[in-house]
């Protein structure tokens, strides 16, 4: 029964919609009605700033880093990375948000965070060498998470292959949309870089 109650606390972590929060009550807008229309911190910088940005991309992260620890904090025997994974799915399809959620950058790095950090670690590296290179948040994301899986098959660690491979997939269809504009060069790049 724990485990039933862990999963659905996990999801409903995963849930609250940060980006909404952030947007409407600071600015008083839904930034899903701005930029590329994403709940995430990405589109939150680009529509609000870099304080916005930051407040909603450190809580994404945590929504995914106390999904992860649920089974610690309730002393419940359950995998990290999959209750990580179902907080994952709360922040694509949030319950609390008309089920449109972010694109499971951020919420995932926060499950690595707990779960796998020296994964984390080597992935949010990889991050930034690629954001620099190309400019893309978006592109940097989808090709850190094909890294992270590969990297991860020289762990021999099952679960983590398996949840790698299952949060790469969502980052990536999460950003079908991105693709294309990548492909038709109309991919908004970071300035800042
Ligand atoms: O974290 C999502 C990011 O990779 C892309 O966001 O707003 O450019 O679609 P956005």
């Amino acid at each position: 029964m724990i485990e039933v109650i862990i999963l659905v606390l996990a999801y409903l972590l995963g849930s609250i919609p940060s980006g909404l929060i952030v947007g409407k009550i600071g600015y008083g807008i839904d930034i899903r009605e701005h930029g590329s229309g994403n709940l995430g911190g990405t589109n939150t910088f680009r529509t609000l700033g870099v304080k916005a940005g930051l407040i909603v991309t450190l809580a994404d992260i945590l929504k995914g880093t106390l999904a992860a620890a649920l089974p610690l904090l309730f002393q419940a025997d359950l995998n990290p990375l999959l209750v990580g994974t179902i907080g994952v799915l709360g922040h694509m399809y949030p319950i609390f948000a008309k089920f449109r959620g972010g694109k499971a950058v951020a919420t995932s790095g926060g499950v690595l965070l707990f779960a796998a950090p020296v994964m984390f670690v080597t992935m949010l590296a990889v991050f930034f060498i690629l954001l620099y290179i190309t400019k893309y948040v978006s592109l940097s994301s989808m090709l850190t998470g094909i890294y992270g899986l590969i990297f991860s098959l020289f762990t021999g660690e099952l679960p983590l292959i398996i949840v790698l491979a299952l949060l790469t997939t969502f980052v990536i269809y999460r950003h079908r949309a991105n693709i294309s504009r990548i492909m038709n060069k109309t991919e908004p790049k970071v300035k800042w870089l």
